[in-house]
């Protein structure tokens, strides 16, 4: 007879925090969220630490070396993500690698001929007004001018004027050696020139960085950044297990500081063939993540496996239609909470402490604090990122809102086979993700700051100034569902519902 699980599976929006005693001391800059990434043993440190519990799901539609900088600036880590040739993945990795802060690559790119329209067009779609004019019209291209804003009067000028015509020429440009300025050097001739931009060319007027005097303040704020020892980004990398033989050397080459298996279901012989490969050809010390499992008995199987962390959670992402396609899956919070548990009972026996993720269903801000009081030592958000000026997705405007484009690696769109191989034909005989759109909501560093500052400070209502002693003295409660609505405003008329006469 079947086995059936005791308890109904619940999810993060039916649970509250009871609040507990706090000290003085417990305010929420004194507050760390410093977590594991990897395994270690009873004693000893991490090779990896998070200096906040978040990464970016390892997607198309979220995980780019853009969203791996941004998120490492603020103390978190991206999963660049593997559906895509191993050439253009390690690209990406290399670029995390080698990007010095403050130094941008340029993302809006023109030619001497586009048009006005089409300058427009793109200002819109990226947000940026400072385009770089090349004769190739990619990021790279030789230099031959720049177009701000105050090139153009949109009032004074036709949709078809061309770039070379109104545009800042080279000639008339002030930029600097990429080969030997630096930052400080960057900054310096900004002021003194007064410039907004300063482009940085190699000998052959190549672009090839941009530094901005916006950047200035951000530049020296990052207090949180994770870098590694030679300073530099620390990155991510998801892999499949078809292809690892030849990824992942090209993925370690490339300076991934650890990898993940990305699959929609991890208890799964696939996950302990390809662990073992890679830790008997490219090292004990490589770091593979694995997963996805919802169970104790998932847990333990990639824990044997030698997984170096270990990801939770089916059928809960926000573009995910695994559950009613395929009938699998269990409820978030349920997930977490049982294999938190078997996490430490592993840990009690082996001395082993082997850090779990929340993986997906992420809503509201507060879900990520209860999955770290459920016993998560990081989460793993799709959604959440997908909505940032760094996403790799078109920012679209639909009856007057901004939105950014989100969809699943199960849909046809991204035709992610690997997540989902069961051996046989390499394709998706159907899809387990959806294409959609979320509401844009501006840059991630605003955004994660504010969502930190919302767990520091339920943290201190718990008393807790460290992730391992909120676990420890977190209470949760069941909601009914008559409490869950008094949970909102209720009983109110919103005044921002009013249009006042
Ligand atoms: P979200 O944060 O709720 O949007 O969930 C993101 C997570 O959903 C990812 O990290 C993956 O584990 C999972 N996921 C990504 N694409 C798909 C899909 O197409 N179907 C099902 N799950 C997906």
């Amino acid at each position: 007879m079947a086995y059936y699980f005791e308890e109904p599976a619940h999810t993060f929006g039916e649970y509250l925090l009871v609040p507990g005693y706090s000290s003085d001391k417990c305010i929420p800059a004194n507050v760390s969220l410093q977590t594991p990434l990897v395994k270690f043993k009873k004693g000893e440190e991490p090779k990896i630490k998070l200096n906040v519990p978040m990464t970016s799901a390892i997607m198309q539609a979220v995980s780019n070396d853009t969203m791996a900088i941004a998120l490492a600036k603020e103390g978190g880590v991206s999963f660049i993500f593997g559906s895509q040739s191993i050439e253009s993945q390690a690209e990406m990795v290399t670029r995390v690698k080698n990007y010095k802060s403050g130094f941008v690559n340029s993302d809006s790119n023109i030619k001497p001929t586009t048009t006005l329209g089409e300058i427009l067009e793109l200002k819109d779609k990226t947000g940026h007004s400072t385009m770089a004019v090349t004769d190739d019209g990619t990021a790279t291209g030789k230099l031959v001018g720049i177009v701000t804003s105050r090139d153009y009067r949109i009032t004074r000028m036709t949709l078809d004027a061309q770039a070379k015509d109104f545009m800042t020429p080279f000639a008339k440009l002030i930029y600097a050696d990429a080969e030997t300025t630096n930052l400080s050097q960057a900054n310096d001739m900004i002021w003194d020139n007064k410039l907004n931009m300063l482009p940085l060319i190699d000998k052959n007027q190549r672009l090839r960085y941009m530094v901005f005097r916006k950047d200035y303040t951000d530049n020296k704020e990052n207090k949180l950044e994770l870098i590694d020892c030679k300073k530099r980004y620390v990155v991510g990398a998801g892999i499949n297990t078809r292809d690892y033989a030849q990824r992942v050397p090209a993925l370690l080459k490339a300076g991934a500081d650890v990898l993940c298996i990305d699959s929609s279901e991890g208890f799964s012989e696939w996950q302990s063939i390809t662990l073992k490969y890679i830790h008997e050809n490219f090292g004990e010390d490589i770091k593979v993540g694995a997963g996805n499992v919802v169970d104790a008995e998932g847990f333990r199987f990639l824990a044997e496996a030698g997984a170096d962390f270990i990801k939770v959670g089916i059928g809960g992402g926000s573009i995910c239609i695994t559950r009613e396609t395929k009938g699998i899956g269990r409820g978030q919070a349920t997930a977490v909470i049982d294999v938190a548990r078997a996490r430490d009972e592993y840990f009690r026996e082996t001395g082993i402490y082997i850090p779990i993720c929340s993986d997906g269903g992420i809503v509201h801000d507060y879900h990520m604090t209860l999955a770290l009081a459920m016993g998560s030592d990081f989460m793993m958000l799709g959604r959440y990122f997908s909505r940032f000026d760094e996403s790799p997705t078109n920012k679209v405007r639909i009856n007057g809102t901004y939105y950014k484009e989100y969809w699943g690696e199960g849909s046809n769109r991204a035709r992610n086979w690997q997540r989902y191989d069961m051996g046989g034909d390499k394709k998706l005989s159907f899809e387990e993700g959806v294409d959609s759109y979320v509401p844009y909501a501006g840059p991630l560093k605003d955004n994660v700051g504010l969502a930190l500052s919302k767990m520091r400070s339920t943290m201190c209502n718990c008393g807790a100034l460290s992730i391992k002693e909120f676990q420890e003295k977190a209470k949760l409660t069941l909601v009914s569902s008559t409490s869950i609505v008094e949970g909102g405003s209720h009983d109110v008329i919103l005044k921002d519902q009013f249009s006042h006469e």
